[in-house]
């Protein structure tokens, strides 16, 4: 993708007063739209806080695509990026799927050009094709297959097992460990998250040294010589589990730093520390939060339960081809509870 794709990270600054006006009007338009909001770990935590507080749910890509399926309300409100709305779409179409701010998008899935990746498909028809999450519905509707981090290896692993060769888009690093977990024979797209790419494993290093009694949590967009480095790899539900579960009291933590808000929440009492995200004299992009989960924002929200604006749709010959690959997943993951929980990559 192009850097001029990429927008610089821009948190809306709110007073108090207007957070807590924003947030009695929003109750109030929830209840009477029968609306539930949807948001992910790296959203603003005035988010984060009111789908918890409204009967919302706030997780990961793979648990908010099942909430989304599970729940009774008419309309959805997907804090997050594009992908999580037309999933939240696809699944539900029926309901109304509402995104704060449409232009919210992933450089996973502006990476992913569907036109150029069906080519790439069309070359080695032998091959099962599986995507990331991240990816458009039209990406999608081109798969056999849609995993999340929480789902990658064991999906890949079902299929080796049944000697299949794979297809990977469209994340390399992810798909690189993924490889080298499971054996799999994988010819790999080469894109990357612009937020995970920036940790660097060298000032990592450094960072581990000053703080030994520190465990490295890496989600597995990051580059190999971060995930060498990490005590755990896992989805952004498997790295917040782990800090309740794991007896340290003190974590570097190599995602988007959006995160932080469940991670103190589930244990006040730990220390958490961001990964590196520069070298001496360096800089970053987006210094460890996604420029698009933070345009999501509580007057972008209260907005569009207002107005009903920015609803998502999407296609009606591509929802039903990307349906099967997404739930392809759900049924297989469905079937081993035990993932659910740990969430773990
Ligand atoms: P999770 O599915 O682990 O939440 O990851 C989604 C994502 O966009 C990570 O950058
Ligand atoms: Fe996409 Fe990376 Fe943002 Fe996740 S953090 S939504 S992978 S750009």
């Amino acid at each position: 993708m192009l850097k001029e794709q990429i927008p610089s990270t821009v948190v809306e600054e709110i007073n108090d007063d207007e957070r807590s006006e924003l947030t009695q009007k929003i109750k109030m338009q929830l209840e009477q739209r029968n609306a539930l909001i949807v948001a992910h770990y790296y959203t603003e935590p005035d988010l984060q806080i009111l789908a918890d507080s409204t009967g919302g749910y706030v997780s990961d890509s793979l648990d908010m695509a099942r909430f989304g399926n599970e729940s009774h309300a008419d309309t959805l409100i997907v804090c997050g990026v594009k992908f999580m709305g037309e999933t939240a779409k696809i699944l539900n179409p029926e309901k109304r799927i509402l995104m704060p701010e449409l232009k919210a998008n992933c450089s996973l899935d502006l990476g992913c050009p569907a036109d150029e990746f069906s080519k790439f498909c069309d070359a080695h028809p032998e091959r099962i094709v599986v995507v990331y999450a991240n990816t458009s519905a039209a990406v999608k509707a081109r798969a056999d297959w849609m995993v999340t981090s929480g789902s990658a290896v064991e999906v890949i692993q079902y299929l080796v097992d049944r000697g299949k060769k794979i297809i990977w888009a469209p994340d390399k690093y992810l798909g690189d460990y993924v490889q080298k977990k499971t054996g799999a024979d994988m010819l790999i797209w080469q894109g990357a998250c612009i937020v995970h790419e920036e940790f660097k494993g060298k000032e990592l290093e450094t960072l581990r040294k000053n703080h030994p009694d520190a465990r490295v949590l890496v989600h597995p967009e990051s580059p190999g010589s971060v995930i060498a480095q990490a005590d755990l790899v896992s989805s952004t539900t498997g790295i917040i589990n782990a800090v309740i579960e794991m007896d340290a009291m003190k974590f570097i933590v190599a995602t988007d730093k959006g995160i932080f808000h469940k991670m103190k929440e589930a244990a006040p009492e730990k220390i958490f520390i961001e990964a590196p995200t520069a070298g001496k004299s360096a800089t970053c992009i987006s210094c460890a939060h996604c420029p698009w989960m933070a345009m999501n924002s509580l007057r972008k929200l209260s907005r569009v339960i207002d107005t009903g604006s920015n609803e998502v749709f999407v296609e009606t010959d591509i929802a039903h081809r990307a349906k099967n690959s997404i739930e392809r997943l759900l049924t297989f993951t469905a079937k081993k509870p035990a993932n659910r929980l740990a969430g773990d990559a």
